[in-house]
């Protein structure tokens, strides 16, 4: 980390963005969160689609993957960064607040403590990547907040890939979640958690399978409002009433992001191209 990062006094100004970001458009499920509840907010969001998807590599490969995006966004001067992946929490979130303790982050766990809370049946299913079942953080909420209750996991395979090709409710899509909760409603689950940031683009067709009986968790809201949260706390929200603009970067193509971009309730904005050199994202536009 360079030494002008470091110092906390060139981090202070309130019109700073919040820094965003996922392996691919699975964050946005939060970005369309965060934006609701805090309209006047700069964004910029990282999209690292020459990477996606996360949760099937080495955690320590993600980690490096997390922290280029992280200095690329300080490199913005991003006053708070929000993980929006479950799979990039699991690899670097712990790394990322030791190494960068000036800066606020936020990172994401699946949502079992709710689900254990309210659970009637006592069993719920959640679904994540491998990576984020692999790694300590899940372990230890399984451990801190499972107690006594049955919980069912799996990793949806090719599901992040479907929903990246915008494919929310096709024949393959429905396959994967079938298979995938079938099993789950046999075990008599009440509940289901996202644990990856890409699912809750495909919350209705979940709905439609599990049926209405069953709830699903979406921690999105939950992430804002930490957010929101934070940003207080530490007085760094922006205090303008215009409405926050909105900047997309990718490190795949921008015309697939845009197109997705596109299909969503959220504010539009520029998507430009980043590229990866070795472990450092650089924008392939240099006015940027
Ligand atoms: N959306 C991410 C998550 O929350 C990553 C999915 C992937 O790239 O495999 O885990």
């Amino acid at each position: 980390m360079s030494a002008a990062l470091a110092d906390p006094s060139a981090l202070t100004s309130s019109i700073r963005p919040i820094g965003i970001f996922d392996s691919g458009v699975g964050g946005l499920s939060v970005l369309r969160q965060i934006v609701h509840q805090l309209p006047h907010e700069d964004i910029i969001y990282v999209a690292d689609q020459f990477h996606v998807p996360y949760g099937r590599r080495p955690l320590e490969e993600v980690r490096g993957f997390a922290e280029g995006i992280t200095r690329y966004l300080l490199s913005k001067n991003a006053k708070i960064i929000v993980l929006a992946c479950n799979t990039a929490s699991a690899a670097a979130l712990k790394y990322l607040r030791e190494s960068y303790p000036n800066i606020p982050f936020v990172g994401m766990e699946p949502a079992v403590k709710p689900a254990a809370e309210r659970t009637k049946s006592g069993a719920v299913g959640v679904l994540a990547t491998p990576a984020t079942f692999q790694g300590a953080l899940y372990a230890s909420v399984i451990e801190r907040f499972a107690q006594g209750v049955k919980v069912f996991q799996h990793t949806c395979p090719g599901l992040v890939q479907q929903i990246e090709q915008g494919d929310f409710d096709g024949p393959i899509t429905r396959k994967i979640l079938e298979e995938a909760l079938n099993p789950m409603l046999a075990s008599n689950i009440d509940t289901v958690v996202l644990g990856c940031t890409h699912y809750p683009f495909v919350i209705p067709l979940i709905q439609a399978i599990v049926g209405e009986q069953v709830r699903v968790i979406d921690p999105a809201p939950a992430v804002a409002r930490q957010t929101a949260r934070l940003l207080e706390q530490q007085n760094l929200n922006n205090k303008s009433l215009r409405a926050g603009q909105v900047r997309f970067v990718t490190s795949g193509d921008p015309a697939l992001l845009e197109e997705f971009v596109q299909k969503l309730d959220i504010p539009k904005g520029p998507i430009n191209a980043v590229r990866w050199h070795s472990s450092t994202l650089t924008d392939i536009d240099q006015s940027l």
